[in-house]
């Protein structure tokens, strides 16, 4: 598949073990940057990522860390600045979150979410922005939940509320030094994410049944949106949520 060419750019994906974070580093990395891979537990997941990037031909580099501390973020950052010998893509992809009705959120479950989800783009930006070029991308992956009621999903769509604000406030503040910054708002993609969801199947089967497509985003389809964001062509683009759901949020 022809992608875009990135061919000596550099990247840090951060939750790039598993799912959407796992495929769009792959893809970025055969789109010729090369990649730090960040993560937080699962170290052999990240391995077989990095193995799996280098026998392709492609370069990478592990990054441990938990991009919701503050104080572990400008690490994070230079790690990979150092180990790619600077930066031009910065993709704020690793989240969590509790699921749980509104009324039952402890401030300690709302503070989690809103670090991991929003708040660890803030602390990307300003460790990462002073090392980044003009052309530099950072891309942040929001969700539908952001402005539409899911089931349990509170306390993750106010956090990614929060995000795709600090998306458009980061975009325009960035914009004289060349940077874009933008969300990604996918529908629902198969990742492990949606294991912890009490009602996983019934999600699958209503978003099969009212996507104009037919079917889920895969992976790939949001790391496409990704490279198109990555591109050269997107450069007029900041400080926008592009959403990539087959017209799923379009239908009455
Ligand atoms: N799946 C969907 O339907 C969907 C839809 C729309 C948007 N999204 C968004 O897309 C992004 C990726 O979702 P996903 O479904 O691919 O998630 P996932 O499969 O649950 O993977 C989460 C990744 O984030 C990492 N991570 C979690 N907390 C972290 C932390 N504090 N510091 C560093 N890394 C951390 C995990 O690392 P370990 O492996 O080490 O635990 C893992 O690599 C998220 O922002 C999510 O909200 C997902």
């Amino acid at each position: 598949m022809p992608d875009v060419n990135l061919a000596g750019k550099r990247a840090l994906v951060t939750g790039a073990s598993r799912g959407i974070g796992r495929t769009v580093a792959i893809r970025l990395a055969a789109a010729g940057a090369s990649v730090a891979l960040n993560y937080l537990r699962r170290t052999s997941a990240a391995e077989e990522v990095a193995a799996e990037i280098r026998a392709a031909g492609g370069t990478c580099a592990l990054v441990r860390g938990n991009i919701s501390a503050p104080d572990q973020v400008p690490r994070i950052a230079a790690e990979a600045i150092e180990s790619l010998g600077g930066l031009d893509i910065v993709v704020s992809n690793a989240a969590t979150g509790v699921l749980r009705p509104a009324l039952e959120f402890t401030p300690k479950h709302l503070q989690v979410t809103m670090e991991t989800n929003a708040f660890a783009l803030l602390e990307l930006a300003k460790a990462c922005v002073p090392h980044m070029p003009a052309g530099g991308r950072i891309l942040a992956m929001s969700s539908l939940g952001a402005a539409r009621v899911i089931p349990e999903y509170g306390a993750i769509a106010a956090s990614k509320a929060a995000l795709e604000a600090l998306v458009r406030q980061l975009g325009a503040e960035l914009a004289p030094r060349g940077i874009t910054v933008n969300a990604i708002a996918a529908g629902v993609v198969d990742t492990d994410a949606l294991e912890h969801f009490p009602s996983r199947d019934v999600i699958f089967e209503m978003t099969r049944q009212r996507s104009p497509a037919g079917r889920l985003v895969t992976v790939d389809e949001v790391a496409d949106a990704t490279l198109l964001l990555c591109s050269p062509l997107a450069g007029a683009i900041t400080g926008q949520t592009i959403t990539v759901d087959h017209g799923y949020s379009t239908i009455a």
